[in-house]
C-alpha cells in the first residue's frame, strides 16, 4: 500500500504542539478533520466507538499525513473512558463529531438518538469541566433551520426541527449556550454544516455508509460503480430551476479546514466566546446537476428515475457564508467537480 510519507507516531511529532481530542474521528467528517488538524501541526487523539466506522481509518490517516493519531476505542457516554482519556492525553480542546445522523432512523429510534447525541454531548461536557478543558467545537447542522424562510440562510434565521435528529442538534446547541452563559471561560463554536460530500484526494478516506445510503452522493457513487441499479430522484416538481431539490454541497476537506479555523479562532480569542457559524459554499446545486457532475467524474452514465418527493424534504437550502468569511476567514475553494472526482477516486479505490 502506498505510503505518502514516512509514518511517525503522533506523540513523537512535536512535544510542544497542542493536543486535541476528536470524538467520532474515524467517521466521515472527523477523519478528514483529523488530517487537516495534523497538517496544521496539532496532535490528535481520536475517541470513537466504531459504531459507524472502522479502525483501519486510523491507518489510512497515518498514510496520508505520515503521523499516526492516538486512538481510543470507547463511547462518549462512558465517563470513565473520558476521564482516563483526559488524564492520559491532556487535550486542551475537543472537537465533538461523535453522534448518529440518519433522519429516518431517528424517527424510528428517538431514544437512541437523544441518548447518543444529547446524553453523549452532556457527558463529554461534564468530563471537560472535570478536566478543566473549556474549548469545544460542535458539529451542528443546517437541519436546525427547518424549511428556510429566506435564502441564503443567515445564522440569525429562526430555528426549528422537524425530526428527532434535528431536535438533538437544537438541544445540544441550547445546552452549549446555557453553559457558556453560566460559566466564564468557555470557548465554544457551534458549526452548522450544510451538505458535506467528497473525499480526501488520496482516495484513502471518504464516506462509508453502512447499508443503503440515505444521502444522495454516496448513493450516486454506488450506482456509478454498479452496486445499485439507478438513483431515485425524490421529486422534480419543486420550485427550483429543474424541479429537483437544491442543496449547498461542500467538499469535506473545505469543511475540515473550517474546523481548524474555528478551533484557532476559539483559542486565540481573549475572553470567552460563543461562535455560531454556517459552513457551506453559499451556492446551491440540484440533484440532476450533481448526477451530471458525477457522470463526468466517473465517465459513465448514471441511470435515474424520478419518484415521489421524500417526506420531510425541503425544496432548496444554501448558506449565507458571510460570517464564516468575516470571523474565520473561511471560504470554500473546491468545486462540485472536485467533490465528485474525489468521491469517485475513493469509491473505486477503497478496500475494507
Ligand atoms: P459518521 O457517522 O461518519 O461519524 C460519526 C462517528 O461517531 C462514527 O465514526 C461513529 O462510530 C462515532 N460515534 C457515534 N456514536 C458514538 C459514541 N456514542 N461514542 C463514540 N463514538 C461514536 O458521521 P459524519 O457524517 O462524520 O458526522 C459527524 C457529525 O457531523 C455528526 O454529529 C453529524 O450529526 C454531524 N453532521 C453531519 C452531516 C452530514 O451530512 N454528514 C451534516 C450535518 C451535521
Ligand atoms: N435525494 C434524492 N435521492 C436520494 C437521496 C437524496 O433525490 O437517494 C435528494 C433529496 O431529496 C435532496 C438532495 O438529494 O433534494 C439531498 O439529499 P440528502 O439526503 O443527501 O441531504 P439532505 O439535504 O436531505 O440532508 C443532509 C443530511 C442531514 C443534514 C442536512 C443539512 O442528511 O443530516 O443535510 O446539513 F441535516
Amino acid at each position: 500500500m502506498l505510503r505518502f510519507q514516512h509514518e511517525i507516531n503522533n506523540w513523537e511529532v512535536n512535544q510542544v504542539a497542542s493536543t486535541v481530542l476528536v470524538t467520532g474521528g474515524t467517521g466521515f467528517i472527523g477523519s478528514h478533520t483529523t488530517v487537516a488538524l495534523q497538517k496544521a501541526g496539532y496532535r490528535v487523539v481520536i475517541l470513537d466507538n466504531l459504531h459507524n466506522s472502522h479502525a483501519y481509518v486510523v491507518d489510512n490517516i497515518a498514510k496520508i499525513t505520515g503521523v499516526r493519531p492516538a486512538f481510543v476505542q470507547g463511547d462518549v457516554r462512558d465517563p470513565q473512558v473520558l476521564a482516563s482519556t483526559f488524564r492520559q492525553y491532556t487535550p486542551d480542546a475537543v472537537l465533538h463529531f461523535a453522534g448518529m445522523k440518519a433522519v429516518g432512523e431517528s424517527t424510528a429510534l428517538p431514544l437512541v438518538y437523544y441518548d447518543n447525541n444529547v446524553h453523549g454531548s452532556v457527558t463529554m461536557l461534564q468530563a471537560m469541566q472535570a478536566a478543566n478543558v473549556r474549548t469545544f467545537v460542535f458539529s451542528s447542522s443546517a437541519t436546525v433551520y427547518g424549511d428556510p424562510q429566506q435564502l441564503p440562510i443567515p445564522e440569525s434565521h429562526r430555528r426549528e426541527a422537524t425530526n428527532p435528529y434535528g431536535h438533538t442538534k437544537l438541544v445540544v446547541e441550547d445546552v452549549l449556550a446555557n453553559l457558556w452563559e453560566s460559566e466564564p471561560g468557555w470557548r465554544i463554536a457551534r458549526l452548522r454544516y450544510f451538505n458535506p460530500v467528497g473525499a480526501h484526494p488520496s482516495g484513502l478516506i471518504g464516506e462509508a455508509p453502512q447499508g443503503i445510503p440515505n444521502n444522495l452522493m454516496p448513493y450516486v457513487a454506488q450506482v456509478a460503480v454498479g452496486q445499485r441499479d439507478k438513483v431515485r430522484v425524490f421529486g422534480n416538481d419543486y420550485d427550483t430551476p429543474d424541479g429537483t431539490g437544491v442543496r449547498d454541497y461542500i467538499h469535506v476537506m473545505d469543511l475540515a479546514e473550517g474546523h481548524v479555523r474555528a478551533l484557532e479562532y476559539c483559542r486565540d480569542c481573549d475572553s470567552s466566546e460563543l461562535l455560531t457559524v454556517n459552513l457551506g459554499t453559499g451556492q446551491g446545486n440540484s440533484v440532476l446537476e450533481m448526477i451530471r457532475a458525477f457522470e463526468q467524474a466517473s465517465s459513465r452514465p448514471i441511470p435515474y428515475e424520478i419518484v415521489d418527493r421524500r417526506p420531510g424534504d425541503i425544496a432548496a437550502c444554501w448558506a449565507d457564508t458571510q460570517l464564516a468569511e468575516k470571523t474565520l476567514g473561511c471560504r470554500a475553494t473546491r468545486t462540485i467537480q472536485d467533490m465528485c472526482d474525489d468521491a469517485w477516486r475513493w469509491q473505486t479505490s477503497r478496500v475494507e
